[in-house]
């Protein structure tokens, strides 16, 4: 058979598909739960949305974008004035959604989450494609730390769903900002200026172009030069350094293993301040990274629009779920949630999350919707997610210390003290089976 599929593209077969269900089910789940709502965006859009976004001095931008042009005009070699091109990520499309569609006027933060492919011409080799997906979220509008705490932690918890939280790390480093980075820029290209006669060619190119990303060089011969090159923490002013330290005084708070790595730039131009990726640490091959994001403050402002912070993360599915089967594991050995904690009122939604967390810690896989208000469509989501059992916490269940704990196979319910709820789900899932 002459005709295949191409280079760096997969079949998803049948026998496949639950490793993409499940995978799918935890991010919706989790994401729900920390509030991030759905969107989907196009998968071409025009070329100059990521050279303003993603960067005219990125691989991703100058080597590895799929134009996309009717073939009729291919045929008449008519260049297309609307370049095209299919989205090598999603992070641009999300922000000119956001300006688009009036998203400024919203309350702020706004929380997206997002789920599809995305496309980057790069040589195919286990763990890259040419095709391949991604998942991720943004949340826009929040300056603070406690936003990239939050994405970090989100991007944790759905890995540890999913079976895979046992050797991972986050890496992380802090780049600065517009005040800092032409101090930054210059002590690096400084540095590499002394030594550009053991620069490939490549690099020499970066020199001028971009110098902090000699820093995340794979040329061999200049690794102990790397070692040796200023560090973007050192030159930070007093605002960034005071972010980056809240930041990791949260990933301690939250028990997040992470370690600070010098050399971690990553090649898209839009990140200010936090870069980070999480990899499995024994793990070395280059591929390794399961995902990765980062604080992207100037993008919005890039696009046209008034200047708006952000950050998010992007996780690589592919690799994810070659990381669910390499640990072996069963789709049923995997923590499905029982639990689903319904919140009816703004106290509740309050109080919802911290309950989530301790049941999960106590052993019992929970999950909550903050985003939804009703008590049908919460019931809802519980069913979908397969949970076996709803605590329903109301105003009324809040002042009184309660929890209305529901059956969701026989339908039966009863009230149960705060502080005996433990023991009640150790019985009820017991007799249960
Ligand atoms: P990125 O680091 O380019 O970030 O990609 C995120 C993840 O996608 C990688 O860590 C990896 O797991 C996966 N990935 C990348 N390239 C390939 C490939 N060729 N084949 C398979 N998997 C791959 C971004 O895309 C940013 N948009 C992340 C972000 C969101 N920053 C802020 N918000």
């Amino acid at each position: 058979m002459d005709i295949r599929r191409p280079r760096g593209t997969k079949d998803i077969l049948p026998e496949e598909q639950k490793y993409w269900n499940l995978t799918k089910e935890a991010v919706k789940g989790e994401c729900q739960g920390f509030g991030f709502a759905r969107i989907d965006v196009p998968i071409f859009e025009f070329k100059s949305l990521f050279m303003r976004g993603t960067g005219k001095s990125t691989d991703i931008v100058t080597k590895e974008m799929y134009e996309v042009r009717r073939a009729e005009d291919v045929e008449a070699e008519d260049g297309d004035k609307d370049e095209m091109v299919l989205r090598p990520e999603f992070t641009p499309g999300i922000a000119r959604s956001y300006i688009e569609n009036g998203m400024q006027g919203l309350p702020q933060p706004v929380k997206l989450y997002y789920f599809g492919p995305v496309f980057r011409y790069d040589r195919p080799q286990k763990g890259r494609f040419r095709e391949f997906y991604q998942y991720g979220y943004e949340v826009i509008g929040d300056p603070d730390p406690s936003a990239d705490a939050t994405v970090i932690l989100l991007s944790w918890q759905i890995l540890n769903k999913l079976g895979i939280g046992k050797n991972l790390i986050v890496e992380i480093n802090s780049i600065g900002d517009k005040v800092c980075r032409p101090k930054i820029r210059k002590a690096i290209s400084d540095f590499f200026s002394k030594n550009q006669n053991k620069l490939s060619e490549e690099d020499k190119k970066r020199l001028t172009l971009n110098p902090l990303r000699i820093l995340d060089s794979k040329d061999p011969n200049i690794q102990e030069l790397i070692a040796d090159a200023p560090q973007t923490v050192d030159n930070l002013c007093n605002a960034c350094r005071d972010h980056f330290r809240t930041l990791l005084e949260y990933l301690d708070e939250l028990n997040i293993p992470y370690d600070l790595n010098a050399r971690l730039v990553r090649g898209l131009d839009y990140y200010t301040r936090t870069v980070f990726e999480i990899r499995d640490q024994e793990d070395t091959s280059r591929q390794s990274s399961l995902g990765g994001g980062g604080r992207y403050d100037e993008l919005i402002e890039a696009l046209g629009a008034k200047p708006t912070p952000g950050v998010g993360f992007s996780g690589g599915v592919e690799r994810t779920i070659e990381k669910i089967k390499e640990n072996n594991l069963e789709i049923a050995e995997l923590s499905r949630v029982q639990i689903f904690v319904v919140q009816l009122g703004d106290k509740a939604k309050k109080r919802c999350l911290n309950l989530v967390k301790k049941l999960d810690e106590a052993g019992y896989p929970s999950a909550c919707a903050l985003s939804e208000d009703n008590l049908k469509s919460q019931l809802g989501t519980a069913n979908e997610m397969n949970a076996r059992i709803a605590l329903i916490m109301g105003q009324r269940e809040v002042l009184d210390g309660t929890v209305i704990v529901k059956d969701l196979k026989d339908g039966s319910q009863e009230t149960v003290y705060l502080d005996d709820l433990e023991k009640n789900l150790a019985k009820k899932l017991q007799s249960n089976g």
